[in-house]
């Protein structure tokens, strides 16, 4: 692996294209509409910042690269997905994506509600494939570790608040609520899941889930951030929207300047939650440092 974090973090995205592309190949048949609109969906863009994560909180324990990479495809899967059905009409209606056309405008509304379920169940026929942990007991946990994170508790609680949220102004714990389900659940699962393949004690556990309670948040806050002050060309999706729909965000509720200081306080306490490991940790203080400065 190489050792600068730009490096590593490219190195990742290529590894991730790679897995994901056989993995959508074997679990779609072939050239079928649906597998279009999925790869279209999933492969060839965006940061890759969960596997990134996943594979660098599994790499803490000395979990096998391959294991790691395909658990964080799985989770990748469900992120585009709820991309995916986030950008439909219904929710956000918006029609830029990765710096391309979402996938309702690409092909139509009915293809990206299957599209997205397509990926949903995709991620959890990886989780439950032998090739990714040979352990059963594992590979159960992760199942687990991801409906929780990814249903009606965790990630689409958060979306439900956040539609419903539209044109009221909430208080700033229900933000800080909604933003830790919406976006925090799925990013939480990528550390929770490098602990689990790396069967972490309760310490480092607790670090992890910590680091990523608060990575999460502040991601969530650097994305209202791009939409209030980011180009389209640059962002790769529509800017300027949250405001317009009436989105609570932190940027609604404390200015944009007000904003970007919580995420800092979120990125330095994020930073102490990581004293519990070594050296090892360095990818994933470095992937703090990059949310806070990111561009898209
Ligand atoms: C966008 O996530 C949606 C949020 C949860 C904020 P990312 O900013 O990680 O999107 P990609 O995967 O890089 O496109
Ligand atoms: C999306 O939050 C969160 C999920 C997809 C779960 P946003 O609606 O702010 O994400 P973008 O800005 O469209 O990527
Ligand atoms: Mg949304
Ligand atoms: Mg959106
Ligand atoms: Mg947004």
């Amino acid at each position: 692996m190489p050792n600068d974090f730009q490096s590593r973090l490219s190195q990742t995205v290529q590894d991730i294209e790679q897995v994901l592309e056989g993995i959508i190949a074997q679990g779609t048949g072939d050239r079928t509409r649906l597998a279009a609109a999925m790869r279209h969906a999933a492969l060839g863009g965006g940061k890759r910042l969960r596997p990134f994560l996943l594979v660098s909180s599994a790499a803490l324990f000395g979990v096998d690269r391959n294991c790691a990479l395909r658990t964080a495809a799985a989770l990748e899967c469900i992120h585009c997905y709820s991309l995916v059905h986030d950008d439909l009409p219904a929710m956000d209606d918006d029609d830029l994506r990765r710096g391309r056309p979402t996938v309702h405008v690409a092909f139509d509304e009915a293809s990206a509600i299957l599209t997205g379920d397509g990926l949903l169940t995709l991620g959890f026929e990886i989780l439950s494939d032998h090739a990714t942990h040979q352990n059963a007991d594992i590979r159960c946990r992760l199942i687990g570790a991801m409906a929780r994170a990814s249903g009606a508790k965790g990630m689409i609680a958060g979306q439900m608040l956040d539609i419903e949220a539209e044109k009221k102004s909430l208080p700033v714990e229900n933000i800080i609520r909604m933003q830790k389900l919406k976006t925090g659940a799925l990013i939480e699962y990528a550390c929770e899941a490098g602990a689990i393949l790396g069967e972490a004690g309760i310490k480092a556990q607790r670090a992890l889930r910590a680091y990523a309670g608060d990575l999460g948040l502040a991601f969530q806050i650097t994305d209202d951030l791009l939409d209030y002050k980011g180009a389209d060309d640059e962002v790769g999706k529509r800017t300027g929207k949250d405001g317009h729909r009436g989105k609570a965000t932190f940027v609604s509720l404390l200015g944009a300047s007000g904003a970007y200081d919580e995420a800092q306080r979120r990125i330095r306490s994020a930073l102490e939650h990581l004293a519990f490991f070594d050296e090892r940790a360095e990818p994933l203080r470095q992937v703090a440092k990059f949310v806070l400065g990111r561009k898209s």
